[in-house]
């Protein structure tokens, strides 16, 4: 591989389009581009291997188990190395076969083992049947795709060539390229980052069996951690309790209470560029928790609570030149909210969304009041997608800003 070189792996899929991908193979080496190239067996049967290796000067990866005269552990582990080497995986055209397999994680093939052993950004341009387009195994497939934040170049319509007019044919080759490129140039500029979240609810212990909390799912916080690292930022996630897998290549400190949520965020304020609050920190906890079991009485119970204490004030007060990001969580318009928040606990940026479409959802609709004075609405999309525009609009905020407060 060529140093300072960018470079990718395209995989292509056995449908017809599969000819374009080596219209598409060029179009990347023209702009400076190396490319690996992996082909399904299928593939295979539409193009041959000779045609990418002629254009790439590589061999193309064609099986998932070298022949016996390659038997050595570099052929055998080939697909992580192509795996870490790349620094984004381009599927092109992508069968509906392909998709199932991504988003059910099966891997029975190089190209489907290599995306799971695969940390970068995943750029899909499906390609197929306009009924096998629209199937509904294939839109779920698709959405779980999207919701891992890859990026789906959406096929166009026209005439296919089963004979069908309508949605399937793989996307322009120019839609693909300029995909392929804005991911690259996205894929790094968290470098050299430290990015703090928190993320969940915490819970706040009556006794030691039960605790007051809140629906916060923690996908939105999690969506971001998972956003920060594969744009190159160290990441540290400070997670309430959830029922999510930490993101791959992001510290995680787990914690309960609103008490522990500060003091992890604070032991690791030091070293953050970005602080994002995405957590649902409860308000109150109960000023004298039980030490046993609170049995059953005849009458009422009544809890006294206490104020927790706001975290992201106290950041607010210390941020210095960091970039400071809250959540506003309500249950009607957010964005007056937002900006109360932002000047009164000196954010740089304030997240609103309705209580109603972000809960539990894998899907977000947000607003973001930022320290310039504007609000931003971004539209419907996976938390991932969100993820990804807030960074966006940091990144442009803190050129806007040099001098934060
Ligand atoms: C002539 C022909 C054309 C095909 N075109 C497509 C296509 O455009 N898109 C698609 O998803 N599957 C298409 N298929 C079906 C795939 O080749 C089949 O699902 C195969 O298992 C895909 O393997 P792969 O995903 O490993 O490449 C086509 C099959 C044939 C025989």
């Amino acid at each position: 591989m060529t140093v300072n070189r960018r470079h990718i792996v395209l995989g292509i899929g056995g449908g017809i389009a599969a000819y374009k991908a080596a219209e598409l193979t060029r179009a990347l080496m023209e702009r400076e581009i190396s490319v690996q190239v992996v082909m399904t067996r299928a593939a295979q049967e539409f193009v041959r291997p000779l045609t990418f290796a002629a254009l790439t000067a590589r061999k193309v990866i064609t099986s998932m188990f070298a022949g016996s005269s390659e038997d050595t552990l570099a052929s055998a582990v080939e697909h992580i190395r192509v795996a870490q080497e790349a620094e984004a995986l381009v599927v092109a055209p992508a069968t509906a076969d392909l998709m199932a397999k991504f988003a059910n994680g099966l891997a029975d093939d190089f190209l489907s083992t290599m995306y799971l052993a695969f940390t970068g950004p995943v750029v899909i341009a499906p390609a197929m049947n306009t009924n096998m387009w629209t199937h509904p195994a294939t839109r779920r497939n698709l959405e779980t795709l999207r919701g891992r934040g890859h990026v789906i170049v959406e096929p166009g319509e026209g005439f296919l060539a089963c004979g069908m007019v309508g949605p399937g044919r793989l996307a322009e080759i120019e839609r693909i390229t300029a995909a392929v490129l804005s991911v690259l140039e996205r894929r790094r500029d968290l470098a050299g980052e430290t990015v703090l979240v928190t993320a969940g609810p915490t819970e706040e212990p009556l006794d030691p069996v039960r605790f007051l909390s809140n629906r916060s799912s923690g996908k939105m916080g999690y969506a971001i951690a998972e956003a920060a690292a594969a744009r190159g930022a160290r990441v540290i996630l400070v997670s309430g309790p959830v029922h999510l897998c930490p993101p791959p290549g992001v510290t995680t400190v787990n914690v309960q209470t609103a008490e522990q949520m500060r003091a992890a965020v604070k032991a690791h304020f030091e070293d953050a560029t970005i602080v994002i609050k995405a957590a649902a920190v409860a308000d109150y906890r109960v000023a004298d928790p039980a030490p046993q079991k609170i049995k059953k009485g005849e009458g009422g119970l009544t809890l006294r609570l206490e104020p927790n204490p706001d975290i992201l004030s106290e950041l607010g007060r210390m941020k210095g030149n960091r970039l400071l990001v809250g959540f506003a969580a309500e249950t009607g318009d957010p964005l007056p909210e937002a900006r109360r928040k932002l000047e009164s606990k000196n954010c740089d940026m304030i997240v609103g969304n309705r209580v109603d479409r972000a809960f539990g959802s894998d899907d977000n609709e947000v607003v973001l009041a930022l320290r310039t004075g504007e609000a931003v609405e971004l539209p419907r999309a996976s938390k991932r997608e969100v993820a990804d525009r807030i960074f966006d609009h940091l990144l442009k905020l803190r050129a806007a800003l040099p001098a934060t407060k």
